[in-house]
Order: C-alpha cells, then structure tokens, then sequence
C-alpha cells in the first residue's frame, strides 16, 4: 500500500504530485475550447458537489444520465497524470463538447489556452479550517498523497502550504483576484450549506440558462449531502480500496461548516487565527467570521 504514496515536487513553487511534476509539458499544453467550463477549487472545498450540480444542469436534470460513470470520469481532473491509464489531459481530448473541466490549480499554473479562451470558470472557496481538517482525512484515506503525520503535524504543512496544490491562502486570494478580469464565479461552500437553492440559481445565471422549477428542485435533492453519499458515482467507491482506504474515512464524510471546532485544540485555534490574519491581510476576500 504505501507503495502508491508519492513525493511532492516543486513546480513554480507549487508542491504537486510527482508524476504530475513529470508530465508537467503535458498539462501547460492542455487545450482549452471555448465553450469549456472550468471548475476550479482548492482541494476539499466542494468541488465533488457542485461538480454533481453542474453535470445535471448539463443534463436537464436527468439522474440516471448522471449515473453513467463515476464523477471523476464524468468531470476528470485535468492535471491529474499518475501513469498511462490515470491522465486527465488524455481523457479530456477525448470528450465530445461542451466539457466539464475540473481542476486544483492556482492560477499562476493554469494552462494558458483557459485564459486565451476566455473560459467560463467557477470557482468554490471553503473556510480554511474546515479544509484542512478534510485535507487530513484526505490525506489518510487516498493513498496517493505523502504520510500526513500527525493532525498537528499536518496543520504545520498546511498553514505553511506544503501540501498537494500549496498554499490555501494563495489560492483563494489569486482566483478572487482573477475574478476582475475573467468570467469567473466565485462561491463559497458556506453559501451552499446556507442556502443551496440560492447558490444553484446563481451558477444557472452564469451559465446564462434556464431551469423550470421542478427539475432546479430535483437537482438540490440528488446533491444533497445524503444522497450523495449513498451514490456510488458520487461517493468515491469506485476508487480501488488499495488506492483509497474507506474505511479510515469515506470521501464523503461529514459535509458540514464548522468540524474544525472538534479537532482544533485552544492553543492551535489561536496560533492559526494570528497566521490567517497575516496571510489574508489587505485583501478584499472575507470568509464569514461566524463559522
Ligand atoms: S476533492 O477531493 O478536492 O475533489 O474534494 P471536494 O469534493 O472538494 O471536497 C470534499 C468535501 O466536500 C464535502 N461534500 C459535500 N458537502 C455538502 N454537501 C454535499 N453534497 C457534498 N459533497 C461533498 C465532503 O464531505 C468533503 O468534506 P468533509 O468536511 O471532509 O466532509
């Protein structure tokens, strides 16, 4: 098992997968089209559920169209290279349009043809702690990651952006400032667990599409968080057990805001919250304080 456990390598002073570093002529060299729409998040941010939103949008709202593959055939990870079978950059090239593209990347590494294409892009930012209490768990279950340590450990790597796709911080601040001058939608997965209704009316706006009722009805329901979990396409449980450990944590584990609360202790809390304040100083992006 631990065979699959891979190094991060520096690309552009992005800690990435080894095999993605290898093959990183490949992923500058992704080609855009036009009418691609790019999901593109932070790791554990929400991306599997608005990911799911988005394909039945495509699809009119119809769940057993939805049902045809695993999300991540359905909506691949483009830079995800890890030998010839698993290469996002090849799967892409052979779907048929309009295509979901998904992607980790922070915006200085995002292929070009994106930009020149002027994609449609919509991004999902979670609060930072919640991510990194997911990221662990993450890190434990998908074996392809490095050991994570311990959860204190972990936070350390975190906070200082040595972990898979780096630093948090830079992310959500390079995407929110790209946001000026791109067709990017920026949510929040706070907004989504608040009033997901709301969030799924905003990204039909942004598609310039519309939906009756019923079938928008339809579409919250086969994304809630329940019935996620229970859909094998959705779930991750068609991943090998010896690539992803289940049983140390399912993909889908609790869905909720605020779980940092049962990991973070006092003294982490507080040395977090001053590092936060130094990194998101001077930006105009604001998380919700309550969570
Ligand atoms: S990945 O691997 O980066 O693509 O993961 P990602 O999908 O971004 O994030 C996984 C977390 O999102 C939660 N999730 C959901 N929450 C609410 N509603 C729905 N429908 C939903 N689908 C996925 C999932 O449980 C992970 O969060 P945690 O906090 O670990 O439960």
């Amino acid at each position: 098992k631990e065979m699959l456990r891979q190094q991060l390598v520096d690309v552009y002073g992005v800690p990435l997968f080894y095999t993605i570093a290898e093959a990183w002529s490949q992923v500058e060299g992704f080609e855009a089209r036009t009418d691609d729409l790019l999901i593109t998040t932070y790791p554990k941010s929400g991306t599997t559920w608005v990911s799911e939103i988005l394909d039945l949008i495509y699809n009119n709202g119809d769940v057993e169209k939805c049902k045809r593959d695993a999300i991540f055939n359905r909506i691949p990870l483009m830079e995800l290279i890890v030998r010839e079978s698993i290469n996002g950059i090849k799967k892409l090239g052979e779907m048929k349009s309009p295509r979901l593209v998904k992607t980790h990347l922070s915006v200085e590494l995002l292929p070009s043809s994106l930009w020149k294409n002027n994609c449609k892009m919509i991004y999902v930012a979670r609060n930072a702690k919640d991510v990194a209490v997911s990221y662990y768990y993450f890190y434990k279950t998908a074996k392809m990651h490095p050991d994570p340590g311990t959860w204190e450990e972990f936070l350390e790597k975190f906070m200082t952006g040595k972990v898979s796709f780096g630093s948090w911080y830079d992310h959500v601040k390079g995407w929110w400032e790209k946001k000026k001058d791109y067709r990017i939608l920026y949510l929040f997965y706070e907004d989504m667990k608040e009033d997901p209704k709301r969030e799924l009316l905003k990204i039909l706006k942004f598609l310039e599409k519309d939906l009756p009722e019923e079938i928008v009805n339809k579409i919250l329901y086969h994304t809630s968080f329940e019935i996620m979990k229970d859909n094998p396409t959705t779930n991750y449980t068609m991943v090998p057990e010896d690539e992803m450990d289940h049983k140390i944590s399912p993909f889908m584990r609790k869905g909720i805001s605020g779980d940092w609360k049962n990991h973070f202790t006092v003294a982490q809390y507080e040395r977090f919250e001053k590092h936060y304040n130094q990194q998101m100083e001077g930006t105009t992006l604001k998380f919700r304080s309550e969570i």
